[in-house]
């Protein structure tokens, strides 16, 4: 199949099965901002309280925060952000078209008068670069004007960096110690695109690793094998995922070192997540821009320094079309096309769909018997409309890695069959044993 047809296909069933809906459709949309339906919202949870258990539950060295998407101007100032992170665009002065100035469609050099614009083709109509800022800007307060502007987060590192010090305080942890955070972050993106792959709203699970300045590449290589080992652990193809370390043309402002994890999607090998070696850059520009003193003290050689900081930066809607693109398949079973989303079980919106095998006979009845039992401990669907097989692709459309089947001998022995949306083998199982039977597959 071609790669932009599976992208299509997903893109379709993701709408059809309730995972990812377009913002604002009624109105034709808003550009490049996605919002979760019923499964989606269960998957992307399941997702980030994977990360929130493998981060900070799991683990003594790392706390959790949630900081506020709106923070001080200045925090934007003394990271860089206001002054460096943008991207250069050149204008069409006709069409007013804006395109990035490494756009390949570009012919000549924007700003002279051979430069033609590839959307109006028009010659000499293309500015020369200038940079335009990624940060989404608004005002706080009632009046408009410069002092009162504040800036979306474009990262939620910030917010862990200008608190690392109550952190610090409250939790008595000592360096190396982590700070992990979940939360929405903004960009202004020009060339967003791929579905929910650049959005312009999106949602990143951060992690942040306080070191002792020499010990910064240690613990780099630590957090990019811990971080790879982990998506390995999504069940993710592990041939489809690799390193790419960025060469100096590449790095950000703040960074000494940065490994992308990178997986192969449809339209090509793309970064989901980045582990960054930004040494003590934010933290000594806060404590230059803000007067306090950010510096670690250890209390037992009396030794002060600002640590180094290691990295570990996920977006969670990237890592939700990493794991969707991944699941899909597209198999032919007896003669039928069968559409499966192999989710990892923990992932799964749904756990297990019930089915009772025919809508009489009392079957029915057990089966919504058995769903009134296991909803209290999984996210189970009750489903007697149509067909079986008909259900059966329902839920292999959703990802849900069980289906239990009440069928005429459950009446007579109290046993269900339990099949496996992978392998497609039925196990009969004592209706009794089910929670265990499920939750034994679920947490593996
Ligand atoms: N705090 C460091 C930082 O933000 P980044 O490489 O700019 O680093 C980290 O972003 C991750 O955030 C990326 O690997 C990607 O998964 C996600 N991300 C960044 N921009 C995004 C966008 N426009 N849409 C969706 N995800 C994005």
């Amino acid at each position: 199949m071609a790669n932009t047809a599976v992208m299509d296909r997903l893109v379709s069933l993701a709408k059809r099965r309730g995972f990812v809906f377009q913002s604002s459709e009624i109105y034709g949309g808003l550009g490049s901002v996605w919002d979760y339906g019923p499964l989606g919202v269960e998957l992307k949870k399941n997702l980030k309280e994977r990360w929130w258990r493998a981060m900070v539950h799991e683990r003594e060295d790392i706390e959790g925060v949630d900081a506020a998407i709106l923070m001080h101007s200045k925090v934007w100032e003394a990271s860089g952000h206001v002054a460096g992170f943008a991207d250069p665009l050149v204008d069409c002065k006709t069409c007013k078209n804006r395109f990035r100035a490494d756009d390949e469609r570009l012919k000549g050099t924007p700003g002279t008068p051979e430069a033609r614009c590839p959307v109006c083709g028009n010659q000499g109509t293309l500015t020369a670069p200038r940079l335009f800022n990624l940060m989404f800007k608004t005002f706080m307060g009632p009046v408009e004007e410069e002092a009162a502007v504040v800036y979306l987060r474009p990262e939620t590192a910030q917010g862990i960096y200008v608190n690392y010090l109550n952190v610090l305080q409250s939790s008595r942890q000592k360096v190396p110690f982590g700070i992990a955070q979940i939360g929405k972050a903004f960009r202004n993106e020009i060339t967003p695109g791929n579905f929910i792959f650049r959005t312009r709203e999106f949602e990143q699970a951060e992690m942040q690793f306080l070191v002792r300045p020499s010990e910064d590449t240690r613990w780099f290589e630590y957090w990019r094998e811990q971080r790879l080992q982990w998506h390995i652990g999504l069940g993710i193809t592990p041939a489809k995922l690799r390193f790419h370390q960025h060469g100096p043309q590449e790095l950000a402002h703040y960074a000494k070192a940065a490994f992308d994890i990178e997986y192969q999607f449809p339209f090509g090998w793309q970064e989901f997540e980045g582990i960054h070696n930004r040494t003590d850059f934010d933290l000594s520009r806060h404590q230059q821009a803000s007067g306090k003193k950010l510096e670690y003290v250890d209390t037992a050689t009396n030794q002060r320094f600002i640590p180094y900081i290691i990295e570990t930066s996920m977006g969670v809607d990237r890592l939700m079309l990493v794991v969707l693109v991944d699941g899909y398949h597209e198999e032919t079973v007896e003669g039928e096309l069968r559409v499966v989303l192999r989710l990892h079980p923990a992932l799964a919106p749904i756990k297990a769909g019930i089915f009772p095998l025919v809508n009489k006979d009392g079957m029915p009845e057990m089966a919504r018997r058995l769903y009134d039992d296991l909803h209290r401990r999984f996210t189970v669907f009750f489903d007697h409309g149509g067909s079986i097989g008909r259900r059966y692709r329902r839920q292999d459309e959703a990802g849900t890695p069980f289906g239990i089947t009440v069928d005429g001998q459950s009446l007579t022995d109290q046993t269900v069959t339990v099949r496996d949306r992978d392998t497609l083998a039925q196990a009969r199982v004592g209706a009794d044993r089910l929670v265990e039977y499920l939750r034994d597959r679920l947490e593996s």
